[in-house]
């Protein structure tokens, strides 16, 4: 049954507002989901001549463009006090030396209550109180720690980002999830609340180690598969390890995943429906990460989407010829494929996955690239579909 379809595309000269409205498709067949987003729905895109702005919600702006216009744009005139991490601080001293600042230290095992208490006690040394403006400039560990502490702290302080990494621009810094992790559990405690700004400068990338490039690709591979195979195509032709300091190439990629991304939150802040198919990869990434910390995110994601992509071929719902060019193209930007852990461990953290209710777990599965679908997958059925992987 087909739910919803629209389409309105209007474009008016760079400067103004322009509003597109794309299709969604919603369609439920037997229990299952069929979402297909040909490309974005009401997006608010303001095109100046060095930047991009995009908004959400009408309530956060995502700034493309330089980061001295965009601190200057959105923190201003304010008390701002900034969150960042000692790579950061040491690489853009000059930027973040402008404003006080706190430093955290770096890696998955950082993100935690630990570090939230000692950043509200920082504050609260220095006096910082409700008018005051945080702003998170790094990765996705800085941003999802900034945002968790800037929207309990005092019960909400104004906060923004500058994303630094490439997961943090085209993913972890947009769409207002924050949060930090709880034992071996990803992002268990956190809240949903969107940033006012969020300013992403791809000129950043520059110093951006290769492994870290790589590991936002994987993410935007996975924004890719799910919704925009034109992207998908650039991608395949343009990259190369040179294409990374190409700000050319690098803006295309960073603005065509953000406004997907930022159009999916748009429709679905809470993730209660559509926003879920943001999970692409995830459910067997997580399943990794728990089991491994031999791969970071980007690297678990990229094994997940190639492994779902083989689940979903051998349910019969993929095309082989989509299924080998998602794996060509995630080891053309260079990952592996192989499962770092044995099959049956990562089985076994997908049955404790949080998503799971009721014995089904929620799946998302590529169809063709450029759309997906979002299974409940009986917990029982988990191994049967998985048997392609051994
Ligand atoms: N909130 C969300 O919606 C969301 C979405 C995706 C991922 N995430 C989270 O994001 C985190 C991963 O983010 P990440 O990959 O950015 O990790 P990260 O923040 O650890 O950054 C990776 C490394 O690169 C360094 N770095 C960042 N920018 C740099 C630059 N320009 N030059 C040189 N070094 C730089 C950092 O210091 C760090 O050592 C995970 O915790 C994940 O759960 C959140
Ligand atoms: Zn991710």
């Amino acid at each position: 049954m087909l739910i919803a379809t629209s389409k309105i595309k209007k474009r008016v000269d760079d400067g103004v507002i322009y509003q597109k409205f794309y299709y969604l498709c919603l369609r439920v067949m037997r229990g299952a989901i069929f979402v297909s987003i040909a490309t974005p729905s009401l997006n608010n895109i303001r095109r100046m001549s060095m930047s991009t702005v995009i908004s959400i919600k009408q309530k956060s702006e995502i700034f493309v463009g330089r980061v001295e216009d965009g601190l200057k744009r959105y923190a201003q005139n304010r008390r701002v006090v900034v969150i960042t991490d000692a790579n950061i601080d040491r690489l853009y001293h000059d930027i973040v030396a402008k404003y006080e600042h706190i430093i955290i230290g770096h890696g998955e095992g950082i993100k935690n209550l630990i570090t939230v208490q000692k950043i509200y006690a920082q504050l609260m040394e220095i006096g910082a109180d409700r008018s005051t403006l945080l702003v998170g400039i790094g990765g996705g560990i800085v941003t999802d720690i900034t945002g968790f502490v800037a929207t309990t702290f005092m019960r909400g302080l104004d906060f923004g980002f500058v994303a630094t990494s490439l997961l943090a621009q085209v993913d972890a810094s947009v769409g207002g999830k924050n949060g930090v992790n709880i034992l071996n559990y990803k992002n268990m405690v956190g809240t949903f609340a969107q940033p006012s700004f969020v300013i992403t400068d791809v000129t950043f990338l520059r110093t951006l180690p290769p492994r870290e490039l790589h590991a936002g690709m994987g993410e935007v591979v996975k924004m890719a598969i799910i919704g925009d195979e034109e992207l998908f195509k650039f991608i395949e032709e343009n990259l190369s390890t040179a294409s990374y300091t190409n700000k050319d190439i690098m803006q295309r990629i960073v603005l065509d995943s953000v406004r997907l991304k930022a159009d999916i939150v748009d429709r679905d802040e809470c993730e209660k429906g559509v926003r879920r198919v943001l999970n692409l990869g995830h459910t067997i990434a997580h399943a990794i990460e728990k089991c491994t910390h031999k791969l970071n995110h980007g690297e678990a994601v990229a094994v997940g989407l190639s492994k779902i992509s083989h689940v979903a071929n051998s349910m019969g719902i993929l095309a082989e010829e989509d299924m080998l060019r998602i794996d060509n193209l995630l080891m053309k930007i260079g990952f592996s494929l192989d499962m770092p852990v044995p099959l049956g461990d990562v089985v076994r953290e997908i049955r404790h996955d949080k998503k799971k209710s009721n014995n089904l777990i929620r799946i998302v599965l590529p169809e063709r690239i450029g759309s997906c679908r979002i299974e409940e997958m009986p917990l029982g059925d988990i191994e049967r579909n998985f048997e392609c992987l051994k």
